[in-house]
């Protein structure tokens, strides 16, 4: 599938806006991982500027207040999150990392155990192993809001894929599961039902200030000029 093709899919399969996905999707240039070095703006072991461009989407679409990432490396997907929360001047992203640079440095699974936070959107991308894999979606899925977002990166990957989708399986949990060109990798996505008695926030209601993101002084510099190029497109839109 191609990335509209694919957000189509989501937005059938978690009920979102089709055509708002792919507006959002379209206004996120800051690229990632890609086999074809002249176009990787993220070194190997980054997410797919693809895969950047639906998380992108999905939490301009979904506004979500309290974002985690596990698994932050050199600040791809966190550079995604932070221009998605910039431009809906609503949230904050925790990162998470055993062995890099992030708000937190430690293991996933000891920190969904001891923190008492609930969150509105995960993004997991750690070691892809079945028993991890499976052990975070076992402590995240409880500590999502209603309505709230799972994503597991590389479920569709050729060598890992198959360990992905068999510890969000061994969670008890049935994903939906995109591969889009031109990324090997894939996501594993899950939506938790909305509690159809709470009002979803509304652009208009999210006006709560942003903390200040803790990205490397690297990712940070270049998600200075990511947003600035998303607020002058939304400028002139
Ligand atoms: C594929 S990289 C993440 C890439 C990142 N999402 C991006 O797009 O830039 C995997 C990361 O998961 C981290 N990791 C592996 N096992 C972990 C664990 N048990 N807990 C927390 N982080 C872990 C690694 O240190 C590494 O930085």
């Amino acid at each position: 599938m191609n990335l509209h093709e694919t957000l189509r899919k989501i937005a059938i399969d978690i009920n979102l806006n089709p055509d708002e996905l792919i507006r959002y999707a379209d206004a996120d240039t800051i690229g990632g991982w890609n086999a074809d070095e002249t176009q990787a703006t993220f070194p190997c072991g980054s997410i797919w500027g693809v895969e950047g461009q639906i998380l992108y989407a999905l939490i301009c679409a979904t506004l979500p207040e309290h974002l985690l990432e596990l698994g932050a490396f050199q600040g791809c997907s966190r550079t995604h999150l932070d221009a998605a929360v910039y431009v809906n001047k609503l949230g904050e992203v925790t990162s998470v990392d055993i062995a890099y640079e992030a708000d937190y440095n430690m293991d996933a699974v000891e920190f969904l155990s001891t923190s008492k936070q609930m969150w509105d959107f995960i993004f997991e991308d750690t070691n892809h192993s079945m028993e991890l894999t499976r052990d975070i979606w076992k402590l995240a899925v409880p500590k999502l809001n209603p309505g709230g977002i799972i994503v597991s990166h590389d479920a569709m990957h050729f060598g890992v894929g198959a360990n992905v989708r068999a510890g969000i399986g061994a969670a008890g949990y049935a994903s939906h599961n995109y591969l889009t060109a031109p990324s090997d990798c894939g996501l594993a996505l899950w939506r938790k039902p909305l509690d159809t008695t709470v009002k979803p926030p509304t652009r208009k209601s999210a006006t709560k200030p942003r903390k200040k993101s803790k990205t490397s002084k690297a990712a940070a510099k270049r998600q200075a000029v990511v947003v600035k190029t998303q607020i002058d497109r939304m400028d002139k839109a």
